[in-house]
């Protein structure tokens, strides 16, 4: 019988050490140690071995002799996800999918797999029975591809096997936490079995210049469960949010080895499966017959997108001693900052009210850039005047009061002239290098948060 030992882990950043510590010496976290079981010798020993079995040495060479391979990419047949990976699917690489229990992401990968064209698809579930997803195929397509396979298994062992018998061209994991290799002794989900499940798929990619998909779960605080190192490994990392309580789900990008991070890709959760959303402004923009206060327009941007944002404000008198501040999509210390500035710098009475705020779609907003919509629309709730739903504002603010630049504004310029606004709020600082002519949409600039409302209010 083979000999066993156990080592300890970190929870947190994946570091081993043969003894339990109190601190992390890696990340100095306290008390995230646990044993594990593994199987001694053959621990890292990675089961995927390259076909031909003949290892490759590989020498140093200049970096003007290396050619320069064109990446090709595939599109993944779905608009968001192509532009989320940066222009579609690049040949051996791993990505990793984040996101809360019933967010979607095995909806958006089981999706994938039946709409990719041309490619033979391995998908392989360690959550749900064969029958289950099946019912969930229904859902999404009545015209599944005739290429797209699902595989019930959990052993990597059996996983290879399969996948070399099929010869998949991309390989999807629902998810990285259900796996077990053999040679890990620990439970699936534990920090060894993830690491080492996960460079088993690593090793398998790079060799065989297959796309591999792991869905990861998150723990309560939001992170990808299992290590760190985990996202050190993969090639890119996504993470998939929104509330549940709303349609709208955004696949966002947190690292991408070929392409730009904070890229963002929108869809709207369906009794049939996720569809994507194309023009997002239109959709997060309510259509409003009558003019109503606290209610304002905001022009930010997420990733390279500009999206154009209500956020509305609600300030009524505090019915108890100690006035409530609560808000959705946003957050909530930031909005204290911000009253905190109308209070002092403008002389609005604000520390007697209950201040209730919500960004429109269940989003959330971290753009600076919507500072000034959301000042705007709590005084405009608080003066009960309302300000006309043709106007937009592009700016942040700052402790005194001060309205400052934001990046990118003839995007944001353009997106709220294409809109059919007519008159947008940016700072002052922002004017340099703007060509103003080029827009017809008006544009007001401002120096101080005082000069915005006598400009809105009079
Ligand atoms: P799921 O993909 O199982 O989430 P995850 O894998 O992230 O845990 O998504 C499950 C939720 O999505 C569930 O609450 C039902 C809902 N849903 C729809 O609204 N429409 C659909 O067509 C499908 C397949 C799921
Ligand atoms: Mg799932």
């Amino acid at each position: 019988m083979a000999k066993t030992k156990s080592a300890y882990f970190c929870q947190s950043c994946g570091f081993e050490t043969a003894k339990w510590l109190g601190k992390c010496p890696s990340c100095n976290q306290w008390n995230t140690f646990v044993e594990e079981v593994i199987e001694k010798g053959n621990s890292h020993v990675p089961t995927w071995k390259s076909p031909s079995g003949t290892q490759r040495l590989s020498k140093p060479s200049k970096v003007e002799d290396i050619q320069s391979a064109t990446e090709e990419r595939t599109s993944t047949g779905d608009l968001e996800l192509d532009r989320v990976l940066g222009g579609g699917l690049i040949a051996g690489s791993v990505i990793l999918i984040g996101g809360e229990p019933g967010i979607g992401k095995s909806t958006l990968m089981l999706q994938l797999a039946l709409n990719v064209v041309g490619k033979k698809v391995l998908y392989i579930s360690g959550e749900e029975s064969e029958q289950q997803i099946k019912m969930r195929a229904e859902r999404i397509t009545t015209q599944p591809k005739a290429d797209c396979f699902i595989l019930t298994e959990t052993s990597t062992q059996n996983i290879f096997k399969q996948i070399e018998q099929l010869e998949s061209e991309i390989v999807i994991v629902d998810s990285i936490q259900t796996l077990h290799s053999a040679h890990i002794e620990s439970t699936p989900g534990s920090v060894s079995q993830v690491r080492e499940c996960t460079a088993e798929l690593l090793r398998f990619a790079k060799e065989t210049n297959t796309p591999v998909f792991l869905i990861g779960h998150i723990t309560k605080d939001g992170a990808i469960a299992g290590p760190k190192i985990l996202e050190h490994m993969v090639d890119t990392v996504l993470q998939f949010e929104g509330d549940r309580h709303h349609i709208y789900r955004i696949l966002r990008s947190i690292k991408n080895r070929f392409g730009a991070a904070a890229e963002l890709g929108i869809y709207a959760m369906q009794s049939s499966g996720l569809r994507e959303v194309s023009n997002p402004s239109e959709i997060l923009l309510s259509q409003r017959d009558e003019e109503l206060s606290g209610i304002t327009i905001g022009a930010t941007l997420e990733g390279a997108r500009p999206m154009l944002i209500e956020t509305q404000a609600l300030v009524s008198v505090a019915a108890y001693g100690t006035p409530q501040r609560s808000a959705t999509g946003f957050d909530t210390k930031r909005m204290n900052m911000l009253l905190a500035v109308l209070e002092k710098r403008c002389g609005f009475r604000l520390s007697a009210k209950d201040v209730f705020l919500n960004i429109a779609g269940g989003i959330k907003v971290e753009d600076p850039a919507i500072d000034l919509a959301i000042m705007a629309a709590i005084i405009s709730s608080h003066e009960d005047i309302f300000i006309s739903s043709k106007i937009c504002f592009a700016a942040e603010v700052g402790l005194s009061g001060e309205i400052r630049a934001v990046n990118r504004i003839e995007q944001r310029i353009s997106e709220a002239e294409k809109l059919g606004f007519e008159k947008i709020f940016i700072s002052n600082y922002n004017l340099k290098g703007l060509n103003k002519d080029k827009f017809k949409i008006q544009i007001v600039t401002v120096s101080k948060i005082e000069e915005v409302f006598s400009l809105l209010f009079g």
